[in-house]
């Protein structure tokens, strides 16, 4: 079994507080980023893209609008945007993998954008896939699974942006007592439970939220696993699934980092052994999606 850990060199704390303040936006001016702006993001995601096997990012400086399809009134409408990233799949790798870890790197670039003061919005119904390949130039070995607008929303919420808020109640998360089996949070670490929250906060398509926890405190681990197996409107679980575990180790990380610095006091040797502590994962057979645990330190 193969064990992965975010690399170290992330921005992950600026990625952590984002998941406070991201929200999905839907209007956008079409002002394209700069090339600069652009480059900044890339960079941000340069280490996790290139560890990841089976998914990639690609950027686009203009053509939101011919990406997606504009039918009115129709779930996901989402306009104005210049500038877009696409998150792609590699079609040759197990789907359950190359998903999981879509979702994993598009979260990433999701909350980099967000920390960089930018709006973004998952998009994974509505694509005009054929329009995004010849765009991007694209291998016929990848598949486009969602793309999301890079650029500065409207201040004000729309009307259609209220509606469909108040539709799929995009704001409100299942309590962690229906996600978690049999939670109990005093008896879990602290990097389980902020573990937890930072996912129980994580979009989803039709903020479905189909993830659900198990935690065993003795053996010093999470499990995430997909409360269901098959695609809902052309969309896999498992992408979603991915964003959720892309949460779980930013919380994870942060809870250790967060302890590091309240040990300043302890001494050296204490300190040196516990400063390896990363967040680690494994990925399992589905419908689990993966384990999750700290390494040992040593
Ligand atoms: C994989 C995925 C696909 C999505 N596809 C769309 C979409 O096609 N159109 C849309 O308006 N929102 C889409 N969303 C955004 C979700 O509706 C949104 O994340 C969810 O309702 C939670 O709201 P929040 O992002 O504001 O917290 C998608 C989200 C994910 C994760």
């Amino acid at each position: 079994m193969n064990e992965f850990t975010l690399p170290e060199e992330l921005p992950q704390n600026n990625w952590y507080k984002a998941i406070d303040r991201r929200i999905s936006r839907r209007r956008y001016h079409d002002t394209p980023l700069t090339r600069q702006e652009l480059d900044e993001l890339k960079e941000d995601i340069a280490e996790l893209d290139n560890c990841l096997s089976f998914s990639r990012i690609v950027f686009s400086q203009e053509g939101f609008s011919q990406a997606v399809k504009t039918l009115l009134g129709s779930y996901g409408l989402v306009t104005g945007a210049s500038s877009f990233a696409a998150i792609l799949a590699d079609t040759q790798a197990d789907s359950f993998r190359a998903n999981v870890e879509a979702g994993m790197l598009g979260e990433a670039l999701i909350l980099a954008a967000t920390a960089r003061g930018l709006n973004t919005c998952w998009v994974g119904g509505m694509l005009k896939k054929s329009e995004i390949r010849e765009r991007l130039n694209l291998g016929h070995n990848e598949e486009v699974l969602a793309i999301t607008p890079l650029g500065i929303a409207h201040n004000k919420p729309t009307l259609a942006e209220k509606l469909l808020k108040r539709v799929i109640s995009s704001r409100s998360r299942k309590p962690l007592e229906e996600l978690v089996e049999k939670y109990q949070p005093e008896s879990y670490p602290d990097w389980v439970n902020t573990a937890l929250e930072s996912a129980r906060l994580a979009p989803s398509a039709a903020n479905q939220q189909p993830w659900r926890f198990e935690v065993y405190p003795d053996a010093g681990k999470l499990i995430l696993r997909s409360s269901r197996d098959n695609k809902k409107h052309g969309i896999s679980p498992y992408l979603d699934c991915g964003i959720a575990l892309q949460h779980l180790l930013l919380g994870a990380e942060n809870s250790l980092r967060r302890q590091r610095s309240d040990w300043n006091d302890e001494t050296a040797d204490i300190k040196t052994s516990r400063k390896q502590k990363r967040p680690v994962y494994i990925l399992l057979e589905p419908p689990a999606v993966a384990e999750v645990f700290l390494s040992s330190g040593e």
